[in-house]
């Protein structure tokens, strides 16, 4: 196989589903995620596992032992993220900052200089710390600084999702139902852009806000994320602030430093009609606009379909392309339209069983990853990054085929397509909390056994090291 030069090979982690584990500093108890997955209710009703974060990797002070582990990998670069509810357990409300509306709409949060320094005297100055002695052992290790603003968890003083929940989102801590938030989440951004800029090389600034609408606001009771809410309204609502949030962090970091490199990742898939019909067609090619297009248009071209019927209805003239888009590909979806009596549109679909199926009965389609990289780049000609790419395979047998089949469909999407692909970042290096499932979904590259917190490479690393290295093609 053979990669560009200067081709960023490297492995992704989350905050919130690898810090915690091994000591008490290394719990971060003051975020939404946290408090839904400890609630006795929703593990009685089986919305979580009643797994525990704080029984995690402990990423947090063994860090060390991780980045040696990736750099013995051949990677040059590695994804994280930081954790909002960590930096700032209160609330930063009372900070004075400078909002800039276009029509109804927030375009840009900015703190003054007076400002960034009370943020930085509320903030928890510990963690900080403890981040910038991370990215410089990632640094000092050789591999280069992919930051994650926000991966998921909110902090509480913005969302209580147990109220959220039992109120079906009419709630006063509402999250990103709240156009508050995406002021909070511009101080923030300003902040940390402030704070961390001399060591992150590449950054984005939201995972998967996609993800994040649907799994919390459409499918929010089957996929166990909070609020756990079926609402599309809302579901549209929270993409909507989460693209105009994603526009200010934007700013905000190019603010710091005009020359940095800022995209967004978003987790479209390989869409396929399970048969001939045009219900099924039709269904299709509206789900893959809603996952794979909606919050694309709003950041890219600034237009905004508010209540989804693929027109649009609002154009935003001070929104900011972002530098990159990411990409989270996992998988492929077989849809069918069915004709259930009194169900809305989006739900009257059936999700056909996995052919070649992971441990989360996701199908595994690595031409999918090709499809997935030309629709992008034909529709927003944007340079691009596979931020994630992996499997749920506890036993360690499909990991190295998934590799090598979706690494052959990338090498093809830059040599054939001529796409500008920058980078690719397997999910993941460890094992780690997955959300609703807690630990039983196992991506690591390396296994980790919970109890001793000790990490066991797969057969796959080696693999991922002949790659990375450019000596997979000579071998095999
Ligand atoms: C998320 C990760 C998650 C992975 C596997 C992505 O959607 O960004 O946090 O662990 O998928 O489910």
């Amino acid at each position: 196989m053979k990669f560009p030069e200067g081709f960023k090979w490297g492995t992704a982690i989350s905050a919130f589903q690898t810090e915690m584990g091994t000591s008490d500093e290394s719990v971060s108890s003051n975020s939404d995620w946290y408090v839904w997955v400890h609630d006795e209710g929703n593990i009685k009703d089986g919305l979580v596992s009643g797994d525990l974060p704080e029984k995690g990797d402990g990423f947090w002070d063994l860090y060390r032992l991780d980045i040696k582990n990736a750099s013995m990998m051949g990677n040059n670069s590695f994804r994280l993220s930081v954790d909002w509810a960590r930096i700032f357990p209160e609330t930063t409300e009372s900070v004075y900052v400078d909002v800039d509306y276009e029509g109804d709409k927030i375009a840009d949060v900015s703190l003054p200089e007076r400002s960034l320094k009370e943020m930085l005297s509320i903030c928890n100055q510990k963690a900080i710390e403890h981040y910038r002695d991370i990215f410089k052992f990632i640094k000092d290790s050789g591999l280069s600084v992919l930051l994650t603003i926000y991966h998921w968890p909110l902090p509480l003083w913005l969302h209580d999702p147990i109220a959220c929940y039992k109120s079906k989102g009419e709630c006063d801590r509402a999250g990103w139902l709240d156009e508050k938030t995406i002021i909070e989440f511009g101080k923030y951004a300003h902040f940390v852009s402030w704070v961390f800029s001399k060591y992150v090389d590449v950054w984005e600034t939201i995972n998967e806000p996609d993800v994040i609408a649907t799994q919390g606001y459409l499918f929010g009771v089957v996929s166990g994320f909070p609020p756990g809410i079926s609402d599309i309204n809302k579901t549209i609502q929270v993409e909507r602030n989460l693209a105009l949030a994603h526009n200010v962090a934007y700013k905000s970091i190019k603010r710091i430093n005009r020359n940095s490199e800022v995209g967004v990742g978003t987790a479209p898939q390989y869409f396929e009609p399970a048969d001939d019909s045009p219900e099924s067609k039709k269904l299709v090619r509206y789900i893959s606009y809603l996952n794979n297009e909606w919050f694309l248009n709003a950041v890219n071209f600034g237009i905004f379909d508010n209540d989804i019927d693929m027109l649009f209805d609002e154009r935003m003239e001070k929104i900011a392309p972002p530098d990159y888009i990411g990409i989270d590909y996992y998988q492929r979806l077989k849809i069918r339209h069915t004709n259930v009596p009194g169900l809305p549109y989006l739900y009257n679909m059936e999700l056909l069983p996995c052919e070649d199926c992971s441990d989360f009965k996701w199908d595994i389609f690595p031409a999918g990853m090709r499809e997935v990289c030309k629709e992008i780049f034909d529709r927003y000609h944007r340079p691009i990054y596979i931020l994630e790419n992996g499997v749920a395979d506890a036993e360690g047998k499909k990991r190295q085929r998934f590799l090598v089949e979706h690494l052959k469909q990338l090498e093809m999407v830059i040599s054939e397509d001529g796409i500008p692909v920058k980078g690719y970042y397997h999910w993941s290096l460890i094992d780690n909390y997955e959300w609703a499932k807690g630990f039983s979904m196992r991506f690591g590259l390396y296994r980790v056994d919970y109890k001793t917190k000790e990490r066991h490479p797969t057969e796959a690393v080696e693999l991922y090291r002949r790659i990375c290295t450019g000596e997979y093609a000579d071998v095999d």
